[in-house]
């Protein structure tokens, strides 16, 4: 009976992980989280202040919304579309009782208008794309935060550098 309650868990989870790598394809943006060390240095970066409103495009397991509502109480609103790393932002936010928002969602149909700050840590042919819809529909002054790569069509308001080797880490943008 154990044993074959441990394979059909054993099953649901293989299934779950397959159609996660099928949607990662789909979507050529692939689950890589940012460095715990570094999710500081994003949220510093953002300069956040009390009831500002956070995105997360493609927010994998939410831990930048959860640090950013930890360390400014600011509740955000993440989309993610890999099914297990979506559960892993779920399960996450109801252990950590967070009141950030973690949608199951393409962020291409999420709406930004309310949004402060955005983050996004996507690919350089992703980051185009989204670049015309945050041009749209952000109000002014909405602040994009990129990390890795730069959004090639924006003009950066500021660019942060690793201390070690000068290259760029954290580009910050301004509608
Ligand atoms: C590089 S990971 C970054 C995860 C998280 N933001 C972090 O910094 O730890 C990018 C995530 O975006 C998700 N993603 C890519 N395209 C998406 C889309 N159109 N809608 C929702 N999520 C998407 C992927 O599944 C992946 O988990």
């Amino acid at each position: 009976m154990a044993k074959d309650l441990f394979l059909f868990f054993a099953f649901i989870f293989s299934i779950g992980l397959l159609i996660t790598a099928l949607v990662s394809i789909f979507l050529k943006v692939p689950y890589v989280p940012t460095r715990r060390k570094f999710v500081e240095k994003l949220i510093t970066a953002a300069k956040l202040t009390k009831g500002q409103k956070v995105y997360d495009l493609g927010c994998g397991d939410g831990r930048i919304l959860f640090a950013a509502e930890k360390i400014t109480g600011c509740a955000g609103e993440g989309y993610e579309m890999a099914p297990m790393v979506y559960l892993l932002a779920i399960i996450k936010k109801i252990l950590g009782r967070k009141k950030s928002k973690i949608c199951c969602k393409n962020f291409f149909k999420a709406d930004g208008s309310s949004a402060d700050v955005i983050f996004c840590y996507l690919t350089p042919e992703i980051l185009k794309k989204i670049a015309e819809k945050l041009m749209r529909e952000c109000k002014k002054g909405t602040k994009i935060i990129t990390h890795t790569f730069a959004i090639k069509s924006f003009t950066p308001q500021n660019i942060i550098t690793d201390k070690k080797n000068g290259c760029p880490i954290i580009y910050i943008y301004k509608i």
